[in-house]
């Protein structure tokens, strides 16, 4: 077991470490007596995968399943047989179970506006809208698209469609237009539930034009249900209002649509190294007996626990950590609109103190923020509510890590490095909170009932502290639906494209995506999205993004070479993020538009990746001889120099 830490130091207030740290750190011990995980977890687990029978007992089948893992075919198939309805596993069962007056779901907009809906509640309304939605013409297996920004009716509107059987397909808010009709189009939605606007940083931003564009862009006919957020009743050509459809089938009692293990529950789409997003579909059975078993065993929650994952429900760590996983175990499910520093930096620290909240989930880039502001902050609230902290989307560094667990969890919470990925459904590694002892920066081991490897190019596991690919080597429940063809192979393991080491007790810890897919502030993005975007632009020969890691997180860098005669000006740099925000979001622009004469390239022509990520983060690069064109290097350092 890890020394224990030492309490929290003076100097620590700039977020620089003070002095050594211990490599590891032993469970704070008041945590382990109630923790819903205990020693004899990673033991059980050995029996795979018959041990993710536990993860099915959490749920509520309508017929029982035949088997855990069914791999005697071509496709391995969690809980084959079984049939459940995801939204009364998430809401009929808990108003059944005697809890309907506990909240379900606590909403926090804009400062001091607050909504609670109980469990009773949020039956009435899921309720409601699951009848809109049928006479709407909405049936079995139909997918419905969800463009709406952190509003109750996003996930009262997913588990509506769960209840009819329904897939639904969110479409994260901060996507634009065309963003949004390649995801309808893909698959085919022919109904899109959206709002007028809402507000971010206290301004009203416009959603509905974007769907109005997009409807209009793809070859079906969409339909649209919008919600009236900015309250200010704008007309409504031919669209249906949600308030008044919810009015019109209030009281509705839609019996929940048992559904296969295997149907879909939903679609989500992420950035592939293709320029196209990936619809990922993920499977009821599976995929719920994964996220409620990992909120439970990693997020430590129960029905008596209020969760707050500041995530955007948009994406998978939202559905499966706001939404499904704390819902389908009874919790308090906090979600909140706006930003973390609006109106002001203590928003997020009186969140918690207003909800009590008992578990904390947060990306390391919002660590870094919150860092960045200051101790002062969180120290004017009451944060003992918190009991487990946890992070997700990108490697935490040590510094980071620290100042979390000494300024935000007091030095008494465990805190909990989850990774995983919209392709995994839900947590695959993580230490179990009370049981292993924590790495600041290693996410740690697979968590039990998950095997993976860190290996090299011929697929045999590295040897410790040697860097190889993250492979998962059995299946699990979330696995997405593509990942189960083959899944009964022996050899069969997932590459996840993520590099990482792994040290000699076990903990993996993770450098960063491989290839051509970014992590950018806990962000997904593929390069191929970004470059194509940006080489539309009028005047612009070449790009290349990669991602740059500074004090602030990590941002994105374009290298952008304009054509012969066009001068690399600021108008140039403008059009550039402009057309990123057009073809994906305003969330995907560079940060820095560096403009350079050349990209780094071999003599075959291949555009050498690696060498800019170097250049961005200030590494130097001491062989160049790969390169057609070795002097661009020293050229870009200096660049790089000047803008950063
Ligand atoms: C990265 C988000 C380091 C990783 C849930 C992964 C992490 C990608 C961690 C998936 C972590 C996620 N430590 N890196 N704890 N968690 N990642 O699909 O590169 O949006 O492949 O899912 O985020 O991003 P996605």
């Amino acid at each position: 077991m890890g020394a224990r830490p030492e309490p929290v130091c003076e100097t620590m207030d700039d977020g620089r470490p003070g002095r050594e740290r211990p490599a590891s750190v032993a469970p704070p011990e008041g945590f382990a007596a109630d923790a819903n995980a205990t020693d004899a977890l990673r033991g059980e687990f050995a029996d795979w995968p018959d041990c993710w029978a536990a993860a099915g007992d959490l749920l509520d089948w309508e017929s029982a399943y035949d088997d855990v893992l069914d791999a005697d075919g071509e496709r391995a198939t969690w809980f084959a047989g079984g049939r459940l309805n995801a939204a009364a596993n998430c809401v009929d069962r808990h108003v059944e179970a005697g809890r309907k007056n506990r909240a379900a779901i606590k909403w926090e907009g804009k400062r001091g506006e607050t909504r609670t809906y109980t469990y009773q509640d949020l039956h009435r309304e899921v309720n409601a809208f699951a009848a809109a939605l049928r006479e709407l013409g909405v049936e079995e297996d139909d997918v419905v698209t969800l463009y709406l920004p952190m509003v109750p009716e996003l996930p009262i509107a997913m588990l509506a469609c769960a209840r009819i059987g329904a897939v639904h397909s969110v479409v994260f808010a901060g996507f634009s237009k065309d963003a949004l009709a390649t995801r309808l189009e893909q698959t085919g939605s022919s109904l899109l539930v959206t709002c007028d606007g809402y507000y971010r940083r206290g301004t009203a931003y416009d959603l509905k034009s974007k769907a109005d564009n997009a409807a209009l862009a793809v070859p079906q006919s969409v339909q649209q249900v919008v919600v009236d957020r900015l309250g200010n009743g704008r007309a409504l050509d031919g669209d249906h209002a949600y308030d008044r459809l919810v009015d019109e089938h209030a009281g509705a009692d839609v019996e929940p649509v048992p559904r296969d293990a295997e149907d879909a529950l939903f679609v989500i789409h992420t950035s592939g190294t293709t320029g196209e997003p990936t619809a990922v579909r993920h499977a009821t059975g599976g995929y719920l007996a994964h996220v409620a078993w990992t909120s439970e065993t990693v997020l430590d929650l129960s029905h008596e626990d209020t969760h707050w994952c500041s995530a955007d429900v948009g994406w998978i760590t939202g559905h499966s950590y706001i939404v499904y996983g704390p819902l389908a175990l009874g919790a308090t499910t906090v979600m909140y609109e706006g930003a973390p520093d609006h109106p002001e930096r203590n928003r997020i620290w009186e969140i918690v103190e207003r909800n009590a909240v008992d578990v904390f989930y947060t990306a390391p880039t919002a660590i870094h923020s919150f860092m960045k502001w200051g101790a002062e902050y969180p120290e004017k609230h009451d944060l003992s509510s918190l009991r487990l902290l946890g992070t997700v989307g990108e490697p935490i560094d040590e510094t980071a890590w620290w100042w979390y667990y000494e300024h935000i969890g007091r030095g008494e919470c465990p805190i909990v490095d989850t990774w995983w990925q919209t392709e995994t459904g839900g947590i695959l590694l993580s230490t179990l909170p009370g049981v292993d002892e924590m790495r600041p920066g290693a996410a740690g081991p697979p968590i039990p009932g998950v095997e993976a490897d860190v290996v090299g190019a011929r697929g045999d596991p590295v040897d410790p502290g040697e860097s190889g690919m993250l492979a998962v080597t059995r299946p699990w429940p979330g696995m997405a639906d593509s990942l189960r063809e083959n899944a009964t192979r022996e050899g069969w393991a997932y590459d996840t494209g993520d590099t990482a080491t792994v040290d000699d007790a076990g903990y993996i810890r993770l450098l960063g995506r491989r290839g051509d897919l970014l992590n950018v502030a806990g962000r997904r993005l593929g390069t191929a999205e970004v470059e194509s975007a940006i080489v539309g632009v009028e005047g612009v020969a070449e790009a290349a993004v990669v991602g740059g890691s500074g004090e602030a997180g990590t941002s994105l860098y374009a290298y952008v070479s304009p054509r012969k005669n066009v001068s690399a000006t600021d108008p140039l740099r403008e059009r550039v993020r402009d057309a990123v925000a057009d073809a994906i979001g305003r969330f995907a622009a560079p940060d820095v538009v560096v403009f350079t004469p050349d990209l780094p390239k071999t003599r075959s022509g291949k555009l050498m990746r690696r060498y800019l990520e170097r250049i961005t983060n200030g590494d130097d690069i001491e062989d160049t001889s790969a390169l057609r064109n070795p002097e661009i290097v020293g050229e870009l350092e200096s660049i790089v120099e000047d803008v950063s």
